[in-house]
């Protein structure tokens, strides 16, 4: 094999492309398409960054005047992530078809445009009644290969159970801006680097850490959660020994608060409570994504009652409850609702 003529010291620059291409070597089938789609994401994601870095100045914070298909107010910045993740990927031949939170139907690739093998679903913008504030948001996405034979993707291919999903990730716009992602051969995290503009892989194959720090849920609900989830975390507050304390972290950006499990070890929860029996987060573009990461990453995630990966999603929008975290103490939650329902 011929030497290098440079030294083998030298740090390999890894790139998103670089890694995905590397990746590839698991996926004898895999034909570039995929790596060029999470490559576009990417290129949304540093768009979307750059947009969100100005907001303050550019005047898109706030609300648009509109509400969305969730009977919600939409930010500008919902509605700019949301136009640029369809911008970049209409066109490219790559997707069969697109769902997006921020649209009640699935959105059809435009027929002058061919449609691909691939199925992308996302939440533009994650966390959004966060922006005005300055707080940390995000973006989630989830791909599938279409399982419709050709022509324009239906409902069918957007419906798909999460143990189908063959790649999933979310960009977190922080104190700086990551790209996580997953195909199944673990979660690995890229960081932008502003100053060349290209995500740098800086945490490669994470796993979740097995001592648990913060437990992430909003306790401003307790009253109205069920009691085996209330006794549940007081169970988690009441972990106070010489070896371990857990705290508490809420941001109320999931994209963060799950960031934050990933690295830290603990768990998110957004239980039902008597307003919301179906619980708040969405199945198909919140839920099974962090779920498909999270156990990559030795985690686990849960309705409550059965893991959120095992569901068969019914309507685009329906929403689940969510446990997501270190599966012991994910398995502890589905104890205690056992117990005491
Ligand atoms: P989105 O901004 O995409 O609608 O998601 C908001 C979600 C999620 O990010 C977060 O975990 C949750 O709303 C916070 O809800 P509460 O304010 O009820 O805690
Ligand atoms: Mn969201
Ligand atoms: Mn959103």
């Amino acid at each position: 094999m011929a030497s290098s003529p440079f030294s083998s010291n030298i740090d390999t620059i890894m790139t998103i492309e670089r890694h995905i291409l590397e990746q590839q070597r698991f996926h004898p089938e895999a034909t570039g398409v995929l790596t060029n789609l999470l490559y576009d994401i990417a290129l949304a994601g540093k768009m979307i960054a750059s947009q969100m870095s100005k907001a303050g100045l550019a005047q898109i914070l706030g609300k648009t005047g509109d509400v969305n298909v969730q009977g919600e107010q939409v930010m500008k910045l919902d509605k700019l992530a949301d136009e640029t993740l369809y911008m970049l990927n209409d066109h490219t031949g790559r997707l069969a078809v697109i769902a997006s939170e921020e649209h009640k139907d699935i959105i059809p690739i435009p027929e002058q445009y061919p449609t691909g093998k691939y199925v992308l679903l996302y939440d533009p913008l994650d966390g959004s009644s966060n922006i005005d504030f300055n707080v940390g948001v995000g973006t989630i996405f989830a791909i599938y290969s279409r399982v419709s034979a050709s022509g324009p993707g239906t409902i069918e291919d957007c419906l798909q159970n999460g143990r189908k999903m063959v790649a999933a990730g979310y960009i977190v716009y922080g104190a700086s801006t990551m790209f996580v992602y997953t195909t199944g051969e673990g979660v690995h995290g890229f960081t932008l680097d502003p100053s060349i503009g290209e995500f740098l892989l800086s945490h490669e194959n994470i796993k979740m850490p097995n001592i648990p720090t913060y437990y992430s849920v909003n306790q401003g609900y307790f009253n109205r959660w069920s009691p085996g989830v209330q006794k549940f975390t007081q169970h988690l507050q009441a972990i106070t020994s010489e070896t371990q304390s857990i705290s508490m972290r809420y941001v109320g950006s999931l994209v963060v608060d799950f960031h934050r499990t990933l690295l830290s070890g603990g768990i998110f929860y957004y239980p039902w409570d008597i307003s919301k029996p179906e619980g708040k987060l969405r199945l198909t573009y919140e839920a099974n994504p962090l779920a498909f990461i999270a156990e990559q990453a030795g985690g686990a995630a849960s309705t409550g009652f059965e893991d959120i990966l095992d569901l068969q999603p019914r309507s685009l929008h329906q929403r689940t409850p969510l446990f997501i975290g270190n599966t012991d103490l994910v398995r502890q939650a589905e104890e205690y609702i056992r117990k005491h329902g």
